[in-house]
């Protein structure tokens, strides 16, 4: 039976990708997006493309009143969300916490972190108190535990978001709503410009990853449609690391 699907940050890389995966395991996906309407009307037509339902909501996902229009107008079109994928996010600064500035804190904060959360209440705001067969997957990153100068702003988040996952997961377990999170190495998406248009720069961080390569947006996708399937029924509060091997080099730097 179709599900209806909550795709955030649904207009580009992993979101987008994830959009069209849902679209073809024939559900009804709400392409949630920033700013770039003709961006998402794409993932709308990739979703339909592929057998799926779609249509599409703007939202800034750090304003806890788009966010609940966003959702108000999904449970109006198709009824409450069975399944969230949070994947708006915004990318580490590059500057130092000694000259970071608070505006910059705050933007990343309140993207990747409050984002979470606001996406997140309003999604079990919209089931109610009957136990379901609903899951939320928040995009995190390696980075919530590894660590990296000039990401204090993303790690926090990021990090963040890992104990948001962890606590969201036992508070609904006893309704059967599953919470994860899945944490994506070096995937080629916008936010990883440089490395598409630059080949000696993808060389040099792909000679990091044991695997040798970056990973595809469609690689997280299949993991979030299986995340969200019945195969993972027994799976919440995990953190499910992709990324070809990458983080397990932390240590041998010296
Ligand atoms: N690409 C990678 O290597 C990588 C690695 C680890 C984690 N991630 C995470 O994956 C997620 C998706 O990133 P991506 O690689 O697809 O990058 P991307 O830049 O292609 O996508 C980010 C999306 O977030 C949306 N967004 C940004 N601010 C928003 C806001 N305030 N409200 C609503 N939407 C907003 C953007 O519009 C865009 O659609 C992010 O959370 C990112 O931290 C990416």
């Amino acid at each position: 039976m179709a599900r209806t699907i909550v795709v955030t940050g649904a207009e580009s890389g992993i979101g987008a990708a994830c959009a069209e995966a849902f679209g073809a395991a024939g559900d009804r996906v709400c392409v949630i997006y920033h700013a770039d309407a003709e961006a998402a009307q794409r993932s709308v037509a990739a979703v339909q493309a592929r057998g799926g339902e779609a249509m599409s909501v703007q939202a800034d996902v750090g304003d806890e009143y788009g966010v609940d229009a966003a959702f108000t107008a999904v449970e109006r079109t198709w009824g409450a969300a069975d399944v969230l994928i949070n994947s708006a996010g915004l990318n580490m600064s590059g500057v130092s916490v000694r000259t970071m500035a608070l505006e910059q804190w705050q933007r990343l904060i309140t993207t990747d972190l409050t984002g979470a959360f606001l996406t997140s209440r309003r999604f079990l705001k919209g089931r109610g108190e009957a136990p379901a067969d609903a899951s939320i997957i928040h995009i995190s990153s390696i980075h919530a535990y590894a660590v990296r100068a000039g990401g204090a702003d993303y790690c926090a988040a990021k990090g963040g978001l890992t104990n948001l996952v962890e606590t969201m997961a036992i508070e609904e377990a006893p309704r059967g709503i599953r919470v994860n999170a899945i944490e994506p190495g070096m995937i080629l998406t916008p936010m990883n410009a440089r490395a598409q248009s630059d080949p000696a720069y993808r060389q040099s961080l792909e000679q990091n990853i044991p695997m040798g390569r970056a990973g595809d947006p469609s690689e997280v996708a299949d993991l979030a449609v299986f995340l969200a399937s019945d195969h993972a029924r027994y799976i919440t509060g995990a953190r499910i690391v992709i990324d070809g091997g990458l983080s397990l080099m932390q240590a041998l730097g010296a």
